[in-house]
């Protein structure tokens, strides 16, 4: 690589970025953070605080339902059937994305059934093939004439509010509500951005179903207390027990810590930090967002009921492999992430759903390496009551 090429695919954190780095230090656990808080734990099983989460955190608001990797091409679409609302997101030949309700105006039947990105022009319906171009208007009918009077224009797919930002597709779920879309604009979008996930590729997607309500997973990848003991046979050697560094975006919380080896002082590019550093962004709602050395891997959750959650996963790369060794080096991240997640903080969460539901231990004990959740739990409170 070129000097030119290699200053050219830096990606330069934001000042805020670089300012939590510089707060990053490398000292040992005596350092830690030191606050004793509580929490209830009947939010992660009461029905009525389940249905009010879905209502107005995943309703009316934009949901994070894919990253902007697994729909690369123009002249695309697929479907998202995770969110109840079944989605159709197209990418039309400008590269623009747009989602819709993914049910046919002729007789309200789920229209598209692309699981896979699949290319095209035109969306047809299996059951008597009316077809909807990329921008949801009802192009044409077979024997249109059997519906006289009919207005096409007015029989174009339902659109859903949408916005392509810092590399992930989100949608309002509710085709009748209007959403803030300025809460994933702007400071959150450019964060996003300087950590280059707009650029990245997907390589591979997997789809889990946990028994486990949904913050449960959040938490389990707020703190870092678990990480030496969960995790003590997997990821607990490359960290120590360490000042974490955590900021509010909005109603999101970006988390920060260093890896064994990680030098304090200040850092201008994703690239110089991420070796020993990891950005872990928890987005408000239902993303979690992790960066590696060379690869990231984004959550996306979708609640289903107050002790079942969707998680799809993605890992990214900033270059799909092209050789066998770059292949293999990916398949091995993809198993270490399957294994940390699924074995151990899937796990966790679905131990903590099992506990919660019995009712006997009333409150959550956080000591100081867990204010994290303290803070998340407080956010969705903030936002339940507004
Ligand atoms: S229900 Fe879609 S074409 Fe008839
Ligand atoms: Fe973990």
């Amino acid at each position: 690589m070129t000097e030119q090429s290699a200053a050219s695919s830096l990606h330069y954190l934001t000042p805020a970025q670089q300012a939590r780095i510089a707060r990053l230090d490398d000292t040992d656990p005596h350092n830690v953070n030191k606050k004793l808080s509580f929490r209830p734990t009947d939010v992660y099983v009461s029905q009525e605080r389940f249905n009010l989460e879905i209502n107005k955190l995943f309703r009316g608001r934009p949901v994070p339902i894919t990253v902007s990797g697994a729909l690369p091409h123009p002249k695309s679409h697929v479907v998202i059937r995770d969110y109840k609302v079944p989605v159709l997101l197209t990418r039309d030949a400008q590269g623009v994305v747009r989602a819709f309700v993914n049910v046919c105006t002729h007789r309200a039947v789920e229209l598209c059934q692309a699981r896979e990105v699949s290319g095209g022009s035109l969306i047809t319906c299996p059951y008597h093939a009316w077809s909807f171009g990329l921008d949801g208007a009802l192009v044409a009918l077979p024997r249109a004439e059997v519906f006289p009077g009919l207005d096409k224009s007015k029989l174009g797919l339902i659109e859903l509010e949408s916005a392509e930002a810092g590399g992930l597709i989100w949608v309002n779920l509710d085709h009748k509500a209007k959403a803030d879309f300025s809460l994933i604009k702007g400071t959150l979008a450019d964060e996003l951005s300087a950590i280059a996930l707009p650029e990245q590729k997907l390589w591979k997607h997997a789809r889990f179903e946990l028994n486990s309500n949904w913050k449960l997973t959040h938490d389990a990848f707020l703190e870092n207390y678990h990480i030496a003991r969960l995790h003590s046979n997997s990821l607990g050697r490359m960290f120590t027990d360490r000042t974490t560094v955590c900021e509010q975006i909005g109603p999101h919380i970006c988390h920060m810590s260093g890896r064994v080896g990680f030098k304090a002082g200040e850092r201008s590019t994703f690239e110089a930090f991420r070796e020993f550093g990891v950005f872990c962004y928890t987005l408000l709602p239902g993303a979690i967002i992790i960066t590696s050395q060379d690869y990231i891997s984004v959550m996306l959750l979708s609640p289903q009921a107050t002790d079942r959650t969707v998680i799809n996963y993605y890992l990214l790369v900033d270059k799909l492999p092209e050789t066998e060794a770059e292949t293999a080096h990916y398949e091995r991240s993809l198993k270490l992430m399957l294994r940390i997640t699924t074995e151990e903080d899937f796990w966790a969460a679905e131990l903590g759903t099992i506990g919660a539901a019995t009712g006997a231990v009333q409150q959550m004990v956080l000591g100081g390496m867990e204010q994290e959740i303290f803070r998340f739990h407080e956010i969705i409170e903030a936002e339940l009551n507004k």
